[in-house]
């Protein structure tokens, strides 16, 4: 049915086999540094209006494939279409964040959430997902993703981003049974929503916690990774899900990685604030790491990101498991040149590292 994948170096070193070069994809590639972005954004009128048609999410997502040599391609949508479809209304003010219409804060705001219909008003999601795979056409894996539970809780709670999301923190020092009670309802829907992206064609999985970074350790096991450990096994009671893998991302985490290993994912994303050779000794062989060139970084000379490039590769050094990215999304004002010099090292440097 689909056409037979002609790069698989970012499966393979999921698992943790050999690759001749390690592979690369970087979080939000297809975003505002791109001019052909911008172009397609104009269009479409706003950030949901593009996310919400399946040609212009396809169009998007296939963008920096055409100018970089990316080991893979991520749906183009967001994280808070969830939210959006349990009725909070979404919108993303030009040049502002997130905001909803309708926050989540009363004990009657929470009975009333309920797990979306993934063949209703998430529809469009799959239909992009279906879209992007067969214009892919083999070339390479395509990424499915959402948000955690936690992370999504603290957009519901607070209405829009935060410094610190200090709601959804009072609200689960107060009231730590509502928290679950929300947190339970999102992971049931995470894991429908990631299920349904498996079954429309998604090759692997990604979590984004953004947020679970910020709770103590106590609080980031009860509120961040339970959840995100209850999405995992019901991907893998999941007829479709159940083959790929998943990679959980909490940003700011890096003391929670061994405890993170022990998820039933294939892959945690790391932040640039810890060294990968720490964080590989840290999750000891359970699970291959996605990461974690600091992103300003690619706002540098071509000189230092291409040696940036190379301290990240070699902290890893020549061992399987290790994918390539950015510790978190890149940004606006990065010349796209500069994607290409980090793309193009990461490839000949990782074949340099095997040579040895
Ligand atoms: O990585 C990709 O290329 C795929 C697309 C993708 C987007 N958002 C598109 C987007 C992905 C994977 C996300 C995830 C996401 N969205 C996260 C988790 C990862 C992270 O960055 O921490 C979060 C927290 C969100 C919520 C969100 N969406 C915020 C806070 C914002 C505003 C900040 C910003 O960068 O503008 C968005 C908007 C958004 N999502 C944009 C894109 C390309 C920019 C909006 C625009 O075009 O105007």
């Amino acid at each position: 049915m689909h056409a037979p994948l002609k790069n698989d170096r970012f499966l393979r070193a999921l698992r943790r086999e050999p690759v001749d070069t390690t592979p690369i994809w970087v979080m939000r590639q297809a975003g505002r540094y791109l001019p052909e972005y911008r172009a397609t954004r104009e269009r479409a009128g706003s950030f949901m209006g593009l996310a919400q048609n399946p040609e212009f999410a396809c169009e998007v997502t296939l963008q920096p494939l055409q100018r970089f040599d990316l080991d893979a391609a991520i749906l183009f949508s967001d994280i808070l279409t969830i939210p959006d479809a349990m009725g909070l209304g979404l919108s993303f003010a030009q040049g502002e964040g997130p905001q909803f219409a309708h926050p989540v804060r009363t004990a009657a705001d929470i009975a009333r959430l309920a797990v979306p219909d993934m063949d209703g008003e998430l529809r469009y999601v799959t239909d992009a997902v279906r879209l992007i795979r067969r214009e892919l056409d083999g070339r390479v894996p395509l990424i499915g993703f959402a948000g955690s539970p936690w992370t999504l809780a603290c957009y519901m709670v607070e209405g829009h981003g935060s410094r610190d999301f200090a709601l959804l923190k009072a609200l689960s020092w107060n009231d730590p049974a509502l928290a679950h009670r929300l947190l339970d309802v999102l992971a049931r829907s995470v894991a429908s929503y990631l299920a349904a992206q498996a079954e429309a064609g998604a090759q692997a999985l990604m979590v984004f916690d953004t947020w679970g970074g910020m709770l103590g350790p106590k609080a980031f096991r009860e509120f961040s990774l339970r959840y995100m450990q209850q999405v995992v096994a019901a991907l893998q009671a999941d007829a479709h899900a159940r083959k790929l893998p998943v990679i959980l991302f909490s940003k700011g985490a890096g003391q929670h990685l061994a405890e993170m290993a022990d998820s039933g994912c294939a892959a945690l994303g790391v932040d640039w604030t810890i060294n990968l050779a720490d964080a590989r000794r840290a999750v000891a062989g359970k699970v291959a790491l996605q990461g974690n060139l600091d992103p300003t970084v690619l706002r540098a000379s071509p000189d230092v990101i291409r040696r940036e490039a190379r301290a990240v590769l070699d902290s890893y050094g020549n061992h399987p498991g290790h994918v390539f990215n950015l510790g978190h999304g890149i940004t606006p004002e990065v010349d796209p040149e500069h994607m290409k010099v980090l793309v193009n090292e990461v490839h000949a440097y990782g074949r340099t590292l095997r040579e040895h």
